[in-house]
């Protein structure tokens, strides 16, 4: 199984009360968002080879518009920080840029906002994907396999980290996060969770460094924070957000007290202000709870792998005000109209996972509205 991603999504048939918080609007940061119903970020391979989106991409985001907030897929900082998965998007040349822009124009011109979501994929890079050595906290190799393009392959023992290379590494996703606004995109999104580069310094099992990076909760977090300082920096708090996964890790990217390590870096980066922080956690557990309390601002909460969404659970939470927001993968992936469903208690579309990271526009475009089920089935 690829890491943070699940196989099947059972889909929970529910109808939104009118009034419901999740359907009122949330200012996030800079953005205004009609709706706390956010597309989670959803790799679909469908990339070029060279890292520019594909030619479908504008009309797969845009046919989604009426999420609160679209997350994009993770995207690369730079050449290294690809490699976990064939035919992903880059953001680090004029090529990417251009394209990322007409599909920012799509989905705005459909009323919609997006942040793109920024990624390294640390040591889940394979060679024969990226054509780099993956790096990481500490030479340490996950114990999974990559889909290169000749099969599958075991990830190899990544190079850690020079002390002196972490600038270079914030550099890229400063330079990324550039390129995304001058892209129009409303913001982007820091990957911080998943067992990709950022969440492997989170770690003190595979962070094992014995510099300014590792240790201490506050050393592990010093990458994440320089990073999301950095973006802030460059392109404004508000159009800053950070994706984390507490004590839901993958693999051996675990943290042996997650509490205390993400205390360190929220307390750390609280003060900046930015506009939101997405936790991907199940929300029955405790350490859901210590997290919340941590963080003063915008809350998106994910519920995590494999238990499918629960929109009367999430609704209650949005009540409750223990989240601010909610973010869906599966459900958006397989309902372009997924906000109109909600309102009408209409059957949901289930996601067919042979097609997720498959090429083509078949499981990605093809995903019928309501409105053309209905005009099918009177034709
Ligand atoms: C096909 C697929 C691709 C994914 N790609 C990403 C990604 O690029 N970045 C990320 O942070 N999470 C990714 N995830 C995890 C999702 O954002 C989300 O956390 C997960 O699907 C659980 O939410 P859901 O039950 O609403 O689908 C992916 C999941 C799936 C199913």
């Amino acid at each position: 199984m690829k890491p943070g991603v699940a196989t099947s999504a059972p889909n929970v048939a529910f109808k939104f009360d009118d009034d419901a918080t999740l359907l009122a609007p949330l200012q996030v940061g800079d953005t205004f968002a009609a709706n706390r119903v956010f597309m989670a970020p959803l790799t679909r391979s469908r990339a070029q080879a060279d890292g520019t989106p594909s030619y479908l991409a504008a009309q797969y985001y845009a046919q989604r518009a009426s999420a609160g907030l679209i997350i994009t897929e993770a995207t690369a900082v730079s050449k290294d920080a690809n490699g976990a998965y064939v035919n992903t998007p880059g953001i680090y040349t004029d090529r990417h840029q251009q394209k990322w822009a007409d599909i920012a124009s799509a989905v705005h011109r459909e009323g919609g906002r997006m942040f793109m979501q920024l990624w390294h994929v640390g040591r889940m890079g394979h060679p024969d994907i990226s054509g780099v050595h993956p790096v990481a906290p500490s030479a340490i190799a996950a114990n999974m396999t990559a889909h290169t393009p000749t099969g599958r392959k075991p990830l190899v023992v990544p190079r850690a980290l020079e002390t002196e290379e972490i600038p270079g590494i914030v550099a890229d996703f400063r330079a990324a996060a550039r390129r995304a606004v001058d892209a129009g995109m409303d913001g982007v999104e820091i990957h911080g969770a998943n067992g990709y580069l950022l969440h492997e310094f989170q770690s003190d099992v595979v962070n094992q460094r014995t510099d300014a990076y590792g240790g201490s909760p506050e050393n592990r977090a010093r990458l994440t924070a320089e990073v999301v300082e950095a973006v802030v920096d460059e392109i404004g708090a508000g159009r800053v957000g950070l994706r984390i996964s507490p004590g839901n890790g993958v693999g051996d990217v675990q943290e042996n007290d997650p509490v205390a390590t993400y205390e360190a870096l929220l307390d750390r980066i609280a003060p900046l202000g930015i506009a939101y922080l997405h936790v991907l956690i199940d929300p029955t557990l405790t350490t859901f709870g210590a997290i919340r309390a941590l963080w003063p601002g915008v809350f998106v909460l994910n519920t995590g792998r494999n238990t499918g969404t629960d929109f009367c659970q999430l609704e209650s939470f949005a009540e409750w005000g223990a989240v601010s927001a909610v973010a869906v993968g599966r459900s958006y992936l397989a309902n372009p109209d997924l906000i109109d469903r909600l309102v009408l208690g209409a059957e949901l579309n289930e996601p067919d996972a042979a097609t997720f990271y498959a090429p083509g526009p078949v499981g990605y475009i093809d995903y019928p509205t309501l409105a053309e089920l209905e005009a099918r089935e009177s034709a």
